[in-house]
């Protein structure tokens, strides 16, 4: 088995990309993490990923400004150095251009706090709590222009449960985020996922 070669890009804690690479430590997982990448210095999860022997980058935006294909550019240089397959999206909170999502197109994933179609974007605890939904849950997807929008590769719920705050349920989210996002990158990896420009896509059934 030839192991798919797996860049993980970060802003922040890092707990997806923990699970990630705490996944891929199987013998049998069909790809590893090579390359953990953030875009800002204080990203959390960059220690992490060095305590557990992983390469890690820095790519700052703010020198780029507004030019965010520069930015892109660089990103992706990076990625091309270390011979990347897939681009696990992992708490990363940059917008991505056509340009890059269409090089990645197909082996580009995002992990999204909810059951997307609702609530995209941000505070998705928060907004879920104020429109009284009875489930909530975690979505990987690959990512296409359009955020928080591509076909959905993987998607699992938990119940709202009374006096749910939005750190408590922050956390039954969370759970289940870490053990959907390995499942959803061994679908792609042994190619069981799949994006097509038909739109004939494979995935595995919503739950
Ligand atoms: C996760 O909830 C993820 O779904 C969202 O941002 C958060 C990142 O957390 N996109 P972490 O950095 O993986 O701990």
């Amino acid at each position: 088995m030839t192991r798919k070669r797996v860049a993980v890009l970060i802003s922040g804690r890092g707990s997806n990309m923990a699970a990630l690479i705490e996944a891929a430590k199987a013998r049998d997982y069909p790809a590893e993490i090579v390359l953990v990448v953030s875009n800002r210095p204080d990203a959390a999860g960059l220690a992490r990923a060095r305590q557990a022997g992983i390469a890690t980058a820095l790519v700052d935006h703010t020198p780029y400004g507004e030019d965010r294909e520069a930015f892109e550019r660089a990103l992706d240089a990076q990625l091309s150095a270390h011979r990347i397959d897939i681009v696990c999206l992992a708490g990363f909170m940059r917008l991505l251009s056509p340009w890059f999502v269409g090089r990645w197109n197909g082996r580009l994933l995002n992990i999204h706090p909810a059951l997307l179609p609702q609530f995209k974007g941000l505070h998705t605890h928060r907004r879920a709590l104020d429109a009284g939904v009875e489930r909530h849950g975690a979505t990987v997807h690959f990512v296409v222009p359009e955020m928080d929008s591509g076909p959905i590769v993987m998607q699992e719920s938990v119940p709202v449960i009374d006096g749910d705050t939005e750190e408590t349920l922050a956390a039954r989210v969370l759970a289940l985020e870490h053990r959907i996002y390995p499942q959803a990158l061994r679908l792609l990896a042994e190619g069981r996922a799949t994006l097509s420009a038909s739109g004939d896509n494979k995935g595995a059934a919503p739950k």
